[in-house]
């Protein structure tokens, strides 16, 4: 089926072409977290070197649950919301003082300070392998050009559709489709009119390009 073609094409992707970023050779809950949170609001080349740093100074939970605030915001001096730093320090000491192990499920990731349900499931797939769709800008963005979905990407309504798509094509490896969706995102399907769209993998699936209506989506309803 072309659901199961997508999914195989993602993966086929993400095996060749996915970027070589440091937490990727291991996908354990610390490293992984840490760049999901630094992710946010930040580019991933400027993710890569600050991630680097953070963990050489503070190469376990157990550090940066002891860490002084001080040495915690210089680490994170320039990639801004500081809030983001200091939730990772109290979410440090409920795993290492309070829970005494980390996070494994969806819902636990969910109950972490400074944890959406976009970080959980992205945590949770890359971490763990479990089928959570990581619904980002990019991943609207991919799924609403491959169905042509004319729905308002702001409402929550869109929210459910593109993730069960997603749940949909997502085949047998949860973190290579996250991973190499996020990676198409950032580097084929381009927002706007920037799409590069000979190039993409999924162009034979993709309802927006046979339409040749790329740039209109995602729908977005003016607020
Ligand atoms: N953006 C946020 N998390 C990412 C990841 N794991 N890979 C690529 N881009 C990302």
């Amino acid at each position: 089926s072309s659901k199961k073609k997508i999914g195989q094409a993602i993966h086929a992707y993400y095996r060749e072409f996915g970027r070589d970023l440091p937490w990727r050779r291991d996908p354990s809950f610390y490293p992984v977290w840490i760049s999901e949170i630094m992710a946010q609001q930040t580019r991933m080349e400027v993710v890569v070197s600050y991630h680097q740093n953070f963990m050489e100074a503070l190469p376990t939970i157990q550090d940066l649950a002891d860490v002084q605030e001080e040495v915690l915001l210089k680490l994170w001096e320039g990639l801004g919301y500081y809030n983001r730093a200091r939730n990772l320090k109290k979410a440090a000491q409920e795993i290492v003082y309070i829970r005494k192990e980390v996070p494994k499920s969806y819902e636990e990731l969910l109950s972490l300070p400074g944890v959406g349900p976009y970080t959980a499931a992205a945590i949770a797939s890359i971490v763990y392998g479990q089928a959570y769709v990581a619904l980002d800008g990019n991943l609207s963005r991919i799924f609403s050009r491959l169905l042509a979905y004319d729905g308002d990407i702001g409402k929550a309504q869109a929210k459910e559709d593109l993730t069960s798509f997603g749940q949909e094509i997502m085949g047998p490896d949860p973190s290579a489709f996250n991973q190499g969706l996020m990676d198409i995102g950032s580097k084929i399907c381009l927002p706007k009119d920037r799409a590069l769209c000979p190039s993409c993998p999924l162009k034979a699936y993709c309802l927006a390009y046979q339409e040749g209506s790329v740039a209109k989506y995602p729908v977005k309803a003016p607020k």
